[in-house]
């Protein structure tokens, strides 16, 4: 029988997010939580606005009609949690599609049909989710203007010497589109202020990246907290999700919120760096947050299966 399945992994903003937005740049990184879109012959159940929106927008670009196919999305990754599960599944989704219809495989093509998915469901995003997704690695992500994104895969690995990674959720009830909607509120209330915060998330950017290739841990600690203060000077960390991250700090680690973070209730999955993640763990459980682990680096967009 015709079976495909393509996979796509979750990613966690290292540095830069909302900012690359605005024209900074992000350094993203893909996880080894993915997302896995197995595709069928059978019925197609139209019942998923935002699958729908993206095969649209593969119908669109390749001038096919996408029939007579099943498709069944499973995810590791988890969903409205700052680890660009949409983005995933856009990216995993037309690439299956792809391999279905015998297309030529064209990384940068699913990325952008990906990203004009995305931007069917929050408006205005810097599509550095969908690249990140399609590519994998540690990715330097800029976008500078509409037609004009730059990207540099960066040979690098999350240092051993380097603290361990904890991820906890802390859950969030907007959605990305309303965070960034936020954050653009803040921009017109003062835009020189709003000027300056930018340029500070670059140079945090860019000293997170510095501190990651050059095995830095001290510096490492410090750009992490320093680009934690500067998402919550933009107003997109909660009470809880701020309160959690202090708690974190207090124990000696550093934690920051990953991606278009929450204001209400939590603040989405929080990365937190600690040399004891059993005590990281311990007062996550005690708050009733889930704690899991990922690797970061992970592979970018991958054909899993293909049976013609
Ligand atoms: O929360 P997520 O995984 O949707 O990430 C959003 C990242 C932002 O920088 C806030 C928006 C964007 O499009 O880059």
């Amino acid at each position: 029988m015709k079976k495909v399945i393509v996979s796509a992994p979750g990613k966690l903003h290292l540095a830069g997010e909302h900012a690359v937005v605005y024209g900074k740049p992000a350094l993203v990184v893909a996880t080894s939580l993915r997302v896995y879109a197995e595709l069928t012959p059978g019925a197609r159940v139209k019942d998923d606005p935002y699958v729908e929106a993206i095969i649209e927008a593969f119908e669109h670009k390749h001038r096919v009609t996408v029939e007579n196919v099943a498709i069944r999305v499973s995810s590791g990754v988890p969903v409205g949690a700052g680890m660009g599960s949409s983005a995933a599944l856009a990216v995993a989704l037309i690439g299956a599609l792809s391999v279905w219809h015998g297309f030529p495989w064209q990384p940068q093509v699913i990325a952008d049909l990906s990203y004009l998915a995305e931007k069917s469901k929050h408006g205005n995003p810097s599509g550095s989710d969908p690249a990140v997704a399609t590519h994998g690695g540690f990715l330097w992500y800029r976008k500078e203007m509409e037609f004009l994104k730059t990207l540099w895969l960066l040979p690098m690995k999350y240092p051993k010497s380097f603290p361990r990674l904890t991820l906890v959720n802390t859950g969030r009830s907007e959605d990305t589109g309303a965070l960034v909607s936020h954050v653009a509120r803040v921009r017109v209330r003062d835009e020189e202020r709003f000027r300056l915060l930018l340029d500070d998330v670059e140079s945090a950017t860019r000293s997170v990246a510095a501190a990651i290739h050059d095995e830095n841990e001290k510096a490492f600690r410090s750009a992490i907290r320093e680009s934690e203060r500067l998402l919550e000077t933009m107003e997109i960390v909660s009470y809880a999700g701020r309160s959690f991250i202090r708690q974190v700090e207090a124990l000696g680690d550093v934690a920051k919120i990953s991606g278009a973070g929450g204001r209400k209730t939590g603040s989405g999955v929080v990365l937190v760096f600690s040399d004891a993640p059993g005590r990281v763990a311990a007062l996550a459980k005690r708050l009733g947050h889930i704690t899991f682990e990922a690797v970061l680096g992970g592979e970018g967009v991958k054909i899993e299966q293909a049976v013609a």
